[in-house]
């Protein structure tokens, strides 16, 4: 990204190389549609085939249980709207957690405008659902959990293979939106033990606006959208052929370099969190207790604005974020820190440095020197001092 330092991969990264160039043919050489039977069609197919194989298999899932989507707010509405409307003859009533993704949040919201109820489940002050609340939630007409695997604000990773585990003996159905935690930690469908799972390639080094919902064989699903026959008519419109392969390259490479990368970059997260603490008085780690994920700090500096602390790392040419991206320039406490139960003077100084595979130790060092300089001089222009 130019010369500046980016440290907002939470809310989207670069597009690799290797994923670009896997990309371009497709813009226009192979430029077929996936359903004409020619064999321009057909180049196309094949590359949305192997890109589904590919897909699946980074999931331990199989090429059938695979539906290219939109990306991330688009996978996690037809999961949540897909499975209460298949299920509506069997209950209304859906939980999910109070710190999950507007994508998650505002569709449930709406389905509440349609009659159905949520149970909106509290976190700990480390960004966990309690499991014995879940117990107590689940009621007869439950048709559907919906957890995130992993937070975009704090980095919170939630006990899924519990949570699926108890739903399950429930005979209720688990979604969950992995959109932060493909290509940051392992995951896999059988592992996690869950239904339904989100994903969507920006951010994991591929391109915007393409995404995948796995949904297990036998899920009762209803389309939100209807035409042609595409994705099993469960997602139907002309496949994004460039924008599928540049999200399986993306996603084989995140996962190969996996190991490497999730430890590189909890090393990179745990000096910049030491380093803030030993050098910056009055500094709180948002979620520092594991399970979190490498490669997200959330920090809260009391008597400094966080939005002011960002627009001068801005200046700097440094981005980091207040929150998601979503909310950035609402100007309202994040949802996910309230959640937490932090006091006001943590919640309006909170900023996230998300780090990715473009991150660099001196990265690190710029962002460390920028905050030991700009917090202080905020600090003293808040106070009058
Ligand atoms: C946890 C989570 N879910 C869903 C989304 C939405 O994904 P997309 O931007 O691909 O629609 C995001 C993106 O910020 C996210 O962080």
């Amino acid at each position: 990204m130019c010369d500046r330092i980016y440290l907002d991969h939470s809310a989207t990264t670069p597009l690799r190389p290797e994923a670009l160039e896997a990309m371009l043919p497709y813009f226009a050489d192979i430029a077929g549609n996936s359903s004409s039977l020619h064999a321009d069609g057909q180049r196309a197919k094949q590359a949305l085939d192997a890109a589904r194989e590919s897909v699946a298999e980074a999931l331990g899932a199989t090429p059938r249980e695979i539906l290219f989507t939109g990306g991330g707010t688009e996978g996690d509405n037809l999961a949540i709207l897909g499975v209460t409307e298949a299920l509506k003859q069997r209950g209304h009533h859906i939980i999910t957690s109070a710190i999950e993704h507007p994508a998650v949040l505002r569709t449930c919201e709406w389905l509440e405008t349609r009659g159905l109820e949520v149970t909106y489940l509290p976190v700990d002050a480390d960004g966990i659902v309690d499991l014995a609340t879940l117990r107590a939630s689940l009621r007869p007409d439950t048709v559907l959990v919906s957890i995130m695997l992993a937070n975009n604000e704090v980095g919170a990773v939630q006990p899924m293979a519990k949570i699926a585990d108890l739903a399950h003996q429930h005979g209720v159905l688990v979604h969950t939106d992995a959109v932060q935690a493909m290509g940051k930690m392992p995951v896999n469908v059988d592992h996690l033990g869950v239904d339904l799972l989100t994903l969507t390639a920006h951010k994991f080094c591929g391109p915007k606006g393409c995404g995948a919902l796995f949904v297990r064989k036998g899920t009762p699903l209803e389309p939100i959208t209807y035409g042609g026959h595409q994705e099993r008519s469960l997602r139907p419109g002309t496949q994004n052929i460039p924008g599928i392969v540049g999200l399986a390259t993306a996603l084989r490479l995140a996962i190969n370099e996996l190991p490497a990368q999730s430890t590189r970059l909890a090393a990179l997260r745990d000096r910049l969190q030491a380093t803030i603490l030993t050098s910056i008085p009055h500094v709180k780690v948002n979620c520092a207790a594991p399970p979190r994920l490498p490669n997200i700090l959330n920090v809260s500096f009391a008597e400094v604005d966080g939005e002011a602390l960002l627009m001068a790392l801005d200046m700097r040419g440094i981005s980091v974020s207040t929150g998601s991206a979503c909310a950035a320039g609402a100007n309202e406490p994040s949802h996910v820190l309230e959640a937490l139960g932090l006091a006001p003077e943590w919640l309006q100084g909170a900023i996230r440095i998300s780090l990715g595979r473009t991150t660099t130790n001196e990265d690190i060092d710029d962002v460390l020197a920028a905050l030991q300089q700009d917090v202080p001089r905020l600090r003293a222009l808040a106070t009058g001092a």
